[in-house]
C-alpha cells in the first residue's frame, strides 16, 4: 500500500518539478498578457486612482472631458475634500481637468505634447495602459534615460521610478530561421531591479491598478452610475415578478 502511494506521488510530482525547473530557466516574463483586472464599481480604488493621477500625472496630462464636479459626485468626494485635495488654485468645480503644462514647453522638453488621457483607456484598452506603466526600464541611450516594452522609445519619462524603483531589462539572443537563413534576434527576457523604490512590488502593483481603474472610469464616467442603476432594475424586476405571482394566485382562486 505504502509503495503504491509513493509511486503515485512520484508520478504526480515529477512532471511538475521538471516543468518548474524549466520555467525558471527559460520562460521569459509574459508582460504582453498582463491584465489590468480593474473594477470601476470599486469606489475606494477609484478614489485612490484619482489621488495618484493628480499627484503623478496631472502635471503633464489633462482629462479634457471631465469636470471636477462630476468627478467629485461620482467618486463621493465631498466639496471640502475636492477643494482641499484636488482643485488647483484658481479653478472652480465646473472646470474641466486641465494640465498646468503649456504645449510649447511640452514640445521643448519632451518633443511632443503629452496626450489627453480622457479616452486613453478606451482607445488603447486598460490592459495596454497597465502594461505601459509597469514596463519602464533604464536605458541610457534615450533622451529620457528610460525605455518601455509596451511603447518603444516613449517621450514620457519613467515618472513612477521613485515609487517602483529602477529596473533594468535583460534581453537574450534567440536564433530564428527566416526563409531558410538563421539570424539572431534580441528578445526581452526579464527585469532586474537595480535601485529599490519607496513601494514594494505588491504596493506598486496596487498603485498602478488603481490608476488604470481611474482612467477606465474617466473614459466612460456613466458606467459607474449605470452599474448602480442596473442593481435597482434587477431588484425591481424581482419584486415585480413576486407581486405578479401573488396576483395570479389571487385571480385563479376564484376561477377554480
Ligand atoms: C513629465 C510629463 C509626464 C508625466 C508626469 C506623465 N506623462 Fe504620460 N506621457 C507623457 C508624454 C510626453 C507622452 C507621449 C509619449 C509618446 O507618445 O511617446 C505620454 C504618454 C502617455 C500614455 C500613452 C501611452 C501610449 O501607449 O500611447 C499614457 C497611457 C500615459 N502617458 C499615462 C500616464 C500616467 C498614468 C501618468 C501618471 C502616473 C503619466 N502618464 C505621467 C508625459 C508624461
Amino acid at each position: 500500500m505504502r509503495k503504491t502511494v509513493l509511486l503515485a506521488a512520484a508520478c504526480l510530482f515529477t512532471p511538475l518539478a521538471i516543468a518548474a525547473a524549466d520555467e525558471g530557466a527559460a520562460a521569459p516574463l509574459d508582460w504582453q498578457h498582463w491584465q489590468a483586472g480593474n473594477e470601476v464599481s470599486n469606489t475606494a480604488s477609484l478614489q485612490r486612482g484619482a489621488r495618484n493621477f493628480f499627484g503623478y500625472c496631472a502635471g503633464c496630462h489633462s482629462l479634457k472631458y471631465l469636470r471636477y464636479s462630476r468627478l467629485a459626485s461620482d467618486l463621493r468626494i465631498s466639496p471640502d475634500q475636492l477643494k482641499a485635495d484636488l482643485l488647483p488654485a484658481g479653478a472652480t468645480p465646473a472646470d474641466y481637468v486641465k494640465s498646468s503644462l503649456a504645449a510649447d514647453d511640452a514640445v521643448a522638453w519632451f518633443g511632443k505634447v503629452p496626450p489627453d488621457l480622457s479616452l486613453i483607456a478606451r482607445a488603447r484598452g486598460p490592459n495596454h495602459v497597465y502594461q505601459f506603466l509597469k514596463t519602464f526600464y533604464a536605458d541610457p541611450s534615450t533622451p529620457t534615460h528610460s525605455n518601455n516594452l509596451a511603447l518603444v522609445n516613449p517621450a514620457m519619462p519613467a515618472v513612477l521610478s521613485d515609487l517602483e524603483g529602477v529596473k533594468e531589462a535583460v534581453f537574450r539572443n534567440v536564433e530564428v530561421t527566416v526563409d531558410g537563413s538563421v539570424t539572431t534576434e534580441k528578445r526581452f527576457d526579464h527585469f532586474v531591479t537595480t535601485v529599490p523604490g519607496r513601494l514594494n512590488a505588491a504596493q506598486f502593483d496596487g498603485f498602478v491598478r488603481d490608476t488604470v481603474n481611474f482612467l477606465d472610469y474617466v473614459g466612460e464616467p456613466a458606467q459607474v452610475e449605470r452599474r448602480s442603476i442596473g442593481v435597482w432594475v434587477v431588484l425591481f424586476l424581482l419584486v415585480f415578478t413576486w407581486i405578479a405571482l401573488l396576483l395570479k394566485k389571487e385571480y385563479w382562486k376564484d376561477v377554480h
